[in-house]
């Protein structure tokens, strides 16, 4: 797949079918993220890939979320009711997805904003790589509200969430947000 092509195409998935990918796949795909570029190349990301019954329960947990986003998901979609809905029902099962990923940094003695942008440059190559391969994903922050709870599931210390990324075989068209105009200021040219 073309680099643009790819960038331009992909979509956030938030519904999607049941079988699950290839193991083959989803190594390739997290092989991917761990090519981004990172603050003093540190590669402080940290990947939990969760599938089969242990998703389920983690899927209990991660769904607990949404209470915490929902006010300002009402705020900002005051004229769109549909879209929280949609997203309500897409967190109790995160879309069905048939995978989860947990995205971590393990801190430095660097900022925490620059663990953090470490750990976003991944998850775009992820996004990247999954879209590449005929798979949807959906970066989600909302989960993060409960990390706690989930860290404590998944047995996870000393490491800080920063997203969850369900992934599987899209089952929906997602639609195209338009692009904001003036987002670049160019100067000198
Ligand atoms: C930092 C970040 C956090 C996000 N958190 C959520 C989330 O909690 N739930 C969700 O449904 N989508 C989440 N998204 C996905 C965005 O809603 C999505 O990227 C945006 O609507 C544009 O759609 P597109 O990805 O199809 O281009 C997040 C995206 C980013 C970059």
């Amino acid at each position: 797949m073309d680099l643009y092509e790819a960038i331009k195409g992909r979509r956030s998935v938030r519904k999607f079918k049941s079988d699950p990918p290839p193991k083959k796949t989803i190594e390739k795909i997290l092989e991917m993220a761990t090519w981004a570029p990172s603050g003093m190349n540190l590669q402080n990301w940290y990947f939990v890939v969760i599938a089969g019954d242990r998703k389920d329960a983690l899927v209990e947990i991660t769904s607990k979320g949404y209470d915490h986003i929902e006010p300002v998901l009402k705020d900002v979609f005051a004229d769109n009711p549909m879209v929280v809905e949609f997203t309500r029902k897409f967190f109790k099962r995160l879309g069905g997805a048939p995978v989860l990923v947990f995205a971590y940094y393990e801190p430095t003695k660097e900022r925490p904003e620059t663990s953090i942008q470490t750990v976003a440059a991944a998850i775009e190559n992820l996004l990247l790589a999954a879209h590449a391969e005929g798979l949807g994903a959906c970066w989600t922050t909302g989960p993060v509200h409960v990390a706690r709870e989930i860290n404590e599931a998944l047995g996870i210390r000393d490491k800080t969430l920063v997203a969850v990324i369900p992934i599987g075989y899209p089952d929906q068209s997602s639609p195209v947000p338009k692009r904001k105009p003036n987002r670049v200021m160019y100067e000198g040219f």
